[in-house]
């Protein structure tokens, strides 16, 4: 399954385009927003702070990371966006934005966008690489799964937690 997917790797990180593709950001940011609500489940957060959580993660957001960063996404036959995750440089070196349509969880495919930004940022030379992640069981079952721990975070943060991986 994962391989009859369509993989695209848009990489920024040395450059700046000014030519994203809006209608695949668009798609990304519905299905972030998508994504977040039914993973919500368990009520991790309160429905305002879901949908501020969701409103910070616009089209016109994305679409701007994507100009200066790194994203990998992949798209199924009907060029349906059905998984995206991004590699951004700040202070940090830090994936970011990760989000599986809930139809395709399970089959390797958040895994698979893992390891495309971690081979990117060996790339770059990056040793230490960090994610703020999301409060959802699955999501922090994820990160630990793919070698990230929690370490303290120098900024105090209100709905994620900081986690860290050496690339060796
Ligand atoms: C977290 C998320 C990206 C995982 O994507 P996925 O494609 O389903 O994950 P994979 O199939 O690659 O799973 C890899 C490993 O992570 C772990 N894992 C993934 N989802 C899990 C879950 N719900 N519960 C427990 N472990 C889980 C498993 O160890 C799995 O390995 P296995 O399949 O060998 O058991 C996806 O569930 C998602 O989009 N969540 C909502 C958005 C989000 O939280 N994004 C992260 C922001 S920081």
């Amino acid at each position: 399954m994962i391989d009859s997917l369509e993989w695209t790797e848009w990489n920024h990180l040395n450059d700046m385009a000014n030519n994203v593709d809006r209608e695949i950001c668009q798609q990304m940011a519905d299905l972030l927003a998508r994504n977040y609500r039914s993973s919500n489940d368990g009520e991790i957060y309160s429905n305002p702070e879901l949908e501020y959580l969701i409103s910070k993660k616009s089209t016109d957001k994305i679409a701007l990371l994507c100009s200066k960063n790194y994203t990998a996404f992949c798209q199924n036959k009907e060029g349906k966006v059905i998984a995206f995750g991004l590699l951004v440089q700040n202070e940090r070196w830090e994936i970011k934005y990760l989000n599986v349509d809930p139809d395709y969880k399970g089959q390797g495919i958040g895994r698979r966008i893992n390891s495309l930004r971690e081979e990117t940022a060996k790339a770059q030379g990056v040793k230490e690489i960090y994610v703020e992640s999301l409060l959802f069981p699955g999501t922090l079952a994820f990160h630990r799964s793919n070698g990230y721990l929690r370490i303290p975070s120098p900024k105090p943060l209100y709905y994620t937690i900081l986690m860290k991986k050496n690339l060796d």
